[in-house]
């Protein structure tokens, strides 16, 4: 029986195709989040393994994704899977292609997200209804891509159909090097908690997969407690880690048997900062600009003093300057009550 806990294996490296993960700790794909700068600072924080936002295969080979692609990543950026949704076996087999000639080496296929839009078109957690052409997708992407293929599904369509142990096991043998597993269905979007005995089910399915656990972990020891309950190698970390990049620094904190080292206020300010420089480096324009900057300027102040009043106030910022000074100023106040 798989145990991920008692040997934290999640902080373990690990060898997969030809690539080296320092551990098994992954910031999940998410859409207008895990972007550039968001990426790159939870790498700094310790996460192993990142992904992008959610790229239509078609848009791809359409051209229009694949500029976006190329601005919103950088050369020196490695550990990064490019994640893919898509329906169609030819366009995603052609996308594939497209992106191995543009060097990339970790694709991730998405078929857990419930997006109706996504669904109309067949895509996302539409394909759980057909796992065996989840097998004829994933065999021909791994024919067409020689860098690290791995799936993320959810539990499957609807509280009648959890199936993902079945299409996990037909995307290992179709050529999938690695399961995330987020345990809720289709149905459920984000309610209610993840299903820790269904990702337990997967992990179970796949034994010579290393499966990655999903869902609802906020807090560092979230890590060890889902990695306890389900046997997984490694934990992908989705909201917990919006404003809270350290959540990664946490968890390998505890795997090394040291406390837990909560951010300090100056923590925050460096981290926002650091924000700032990497989306003024891609962004189109000042509107794009501060668009994502506001995000963070509101996750880094969540939970100190005066952060609401913060948040209304500084969200009326029409330029990325007066919103990185307001957030400097008002970071700074907070210091001697939060540090
Ligand atoms: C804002 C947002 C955007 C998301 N976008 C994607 C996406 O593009 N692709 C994907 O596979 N999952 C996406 N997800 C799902 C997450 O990757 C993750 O599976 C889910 O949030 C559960 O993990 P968590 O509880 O750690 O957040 C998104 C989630 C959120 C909150």
């Amino acid at each position: 029986m798989p145990d991920g806990s008692s040997s934290h294996q999640w902080a373990k490296p690990l060898r997969i195709g030809g690539l080296e993960l320092p551990n098994r700790l992954v910031l999940a794909p998410m859409s207008s989040v895990s972007t550039l700068s968001a990426r790159l600072i939870a790498q700094t924080a310790g996460a192993g393994l990142v992904v992008t936002e959610t790229l239509s295969a078609c848009a791809l080979v359409r051209g229009s994704e694949r500029r976006h692609l190329q601005r919103s990543t950088v050369p020196s950026e490695d550990r990064l899977a490019v994640q893919l949704f898509g329906a169609k076996l030819e366009t995603l087999t052609e996308a594939c292609w497209l992106l191995s000639d543009q060097g990339v080496q970790w694709i991730d296929l998405n078929l857990g997200c419930p997006v109706p839009k996504f669904l109309r078109k067949g895509a996302g957690s539409a394909l759980m209804r057909t796992p065996l052409e989840i097998g004829r997708i994933v065999e021909a992407m791994r024919r067409s891509f020689h860098g690290v293929l791995s799936v993320k599904m959810r539990s499957g369509w609807d509280a009648r159909s959890r199936n993902a142990p079945e299409v996990a096991q037909i995307a290992a043998n179709a050529g999938a090097q690695l399961i995330t597993i987020h345990g809720r269905t289709r149905a459920q979007q984000y309610r209610g908690r993840a299903d820790r005995q269904l990702i337990r089910r997967v992990v179970e399915a796949v034994p010579e997969l290393p499966v990655l656990a999903n869902g609802d972990v906020t807090e560092a020891t979230d890590v060890l407690a889902i990695t306890a309950e389900t046997g997984a190698a490694g934990v992908m970390i989705g909201r917990g880690a919006i404003g809270n990049p350290w959540i990664f620094e946490g968890a390998l904190s505890l795997a090394a048997g040291k406390p837990i080292r909560p951010p300090t206020v100056a923590d925050r300010m460096v981290t926002l900062e650091r924000h700032a420089e990497l989306i003024a480096s891609v962004a189109r324009d000042d509107r794009e600009r501060v668009r994502e900057l506001r995000r963070y300027a509101s996750a880094y102040s969540k939970g100190l003093p005066g952060g609401r009043h913060f948040r209304v106030h500084a969200m009326k910022a029409e330029d990325a300057e007066t919103l990185v000074t307001l957030t400097r100023n008002f970071l700074a106040d907070a210091r001697p009550e939060a540090a």
